[in-house]
């Protein structure tokens, strides 16, 4: 994609060592690529996903399961001074009595259908809908996560012209268990692909402690089902110690226990750009996956067997969280223990460096846009409470940053069903 344009010598003087010369030594340049723009700074709430729609709106939204101080809202619109609106209204952001129902053992999720409770993405779709996907879970102030109730995990859907919610897909607990962590999603909107003629979405389910899998939802029925059921494709890899900034990362378990695994299932997730292949990666692991989309929209007899028939490991790549594509089939993907986003090639099967900056500080989530370049968050969230034995070292601003795509990359379009 680019060449590595200089690299940076230091010249060190030596001069109380009597004789020695000045030394050239080599060292890291720690920047790579084309420029980074600043496009918006957080000062609110701690972010995770960015939306952007043709026209040039950003959302973004901020989970309280993963910090239990974003309470005010769980979707916002950026606006140009950097800060935030609640969206589509404050009133859907505030669930009456709040996110969490202390009535149960444990307290779980609110079980409102119409409000948003945990949202852990936001994603305009290829006929410029945003779409939602909401967890149904937060956390209470002391961190523990709490369960979904039905009603809590579903798919809302946004007409951008109006601001209208157009759609709202509950899902069932068979599709979304209590446990789960419905984390990132995709779109196709090719009508032959369902009886519905609406297209479907693929989901990953990122839980911590529930099972892992991939899940498609028909947008038209709203039926839904999950594939690569708990297969180690989609699965934290035991014992995973990233290193970050030059800091290994632990998280504290319940037993309040250094203990080693940043433990996140299946979390990124992109579509090539003839929506035939899935491409998928944990944040618990350092390792890039595909399946063909067609075995994770059959859910017929033995369509479970045959999915993971199907998936292939293709490349080690670093760690990531989340992950995009563009009208080139460019797989775009975070290098978050390298400061660093790749490009996964399909059709050489090689990475490249995209881009190198030592601000980036995780690498959260990506989007490409109409007007050709990667937006992309960066959260700290490795500095947060969790992986610092309960001290959150996070320094607000986060950033939303943007490169130009290379290539004349786009996003893929489709026509609303
Ligand atoms: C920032 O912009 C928003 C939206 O235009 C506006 O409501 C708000 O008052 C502005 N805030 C400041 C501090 O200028
Ligand atoms: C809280 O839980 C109780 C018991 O399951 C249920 O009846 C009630 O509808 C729940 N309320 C909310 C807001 O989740
Ligand atoms: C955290 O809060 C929840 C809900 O109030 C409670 O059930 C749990 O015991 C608390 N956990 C710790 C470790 O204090
Ligand atoms: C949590 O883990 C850290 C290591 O990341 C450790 O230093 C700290 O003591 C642990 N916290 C508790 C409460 O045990
Ligand atoms: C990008 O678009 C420009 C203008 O249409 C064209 O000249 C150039 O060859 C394109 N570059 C690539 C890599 O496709």
């Amino acid at each position: 994609m680019f060449s590595l344009q200089a690299f940076i010598v230091v010249a060190y003087g030596l001069g109380s060592l009597s004789g020695s010369k000045a030394q050239t030594i080599l060292s890291d340049p720690g920047v790579a690529g084309p420029p980074v723009e600043i496009v918006h700074l957080y000062y609110d709430e701690w972010p995770t996903g960015i939306a952007v729609s043709a026209s040039g709106r950003k959302f973004s939204n901020y989970p309280p399961a993963l910090d239990p101080t974003d309470l005010k809202y769980t979707v916002a619109e950026l606006n140009s001074n950097n800060t935030e609106t609640p969206y589509p209204s404050l009133e859907i952001n505030s669930p009456p009595g709040g996110r969490i129902n202390y009535t149960t053992t444990p307290p779980t999720g609110a079980n409102y259908q119409n409000y948003f409770i945990g949202v852990q993405s936001v994603v305009v779709d290829p006929a410029d809908r945003l779409w939602v996907l909401d967890t149904g879970r937060a956390a209470t102030p002391n961190g523990t996560m709490v369960p979904a109730a039905y009603g809590g995990p579903k798919l809302v859907g946004i007409n951008l012209q109006d601001n209208s919610i157009i759609k709202t897909i509950i899902f069932s607990p068979t599709a979304a268990p209590s446990t789960s962590y419905l984390n990132d999603i995709r779109f196709d909107l090719t009508p032959s692909l369902t009886p519905s003629g609406q297209g479907v979405a693929y989901i990953t389910d990122s839980s911590s402690e529930g099972t892992n899998a991939l899940i498609t939802v028909d947008l038209g029925s709203g039926a839904a089902w999950r594939h690569l059921v708990n297969i180690p494709a989609v699965e934290a890899t035991e014992g995973f110690v990233p290193t970050i900034w030059g800091q290994p990362v632990y998280s504290n378990g319940t037993t309040g226990q250094p203990i080693s695994n940043v433990n996140f299932g299946a979390d990124g997730i992109a579509l090539s750009a003839d929506g035939a292949t899935l491409y998928f990666s944990t944040t618990g692991g350092r390792r890039l996956y595909a399946v063909p989309t067609a075995r994770l929209r059959d859910d017929g007899p033995n369509s479970e067997v045959l999915a993971r028939a199907s998936q292939v490991y293709l490349t080690g790549k670093g760690l990531t969280d989340g992950m995009e594509s563009d009208s080139q089939d460019n797989i775009y993907m975070g290098n978050i223990e390298d400061n660093s986003i790749s490009i996964y090639t399909p059709a050489t099967g090689l990475l490249s460096t995209f881009v190198r900056d030592p601000r980036f500080s995780w690498t959260d989530t990506m989007s490409v846009a109409a007007d050709g370049y990667l937006y992309f968050t960066e959260n700290q969230l490795w500095r947060g409470a969790a992986y610092n034995g309960g001290v959150d070292k996070r320094v607000k601003p986060y950033v939303l940053f943007r490169v130009k795509l290379p290539g004349n990359g786009t996003k893929v379009t489709q026509p609303a069903p």
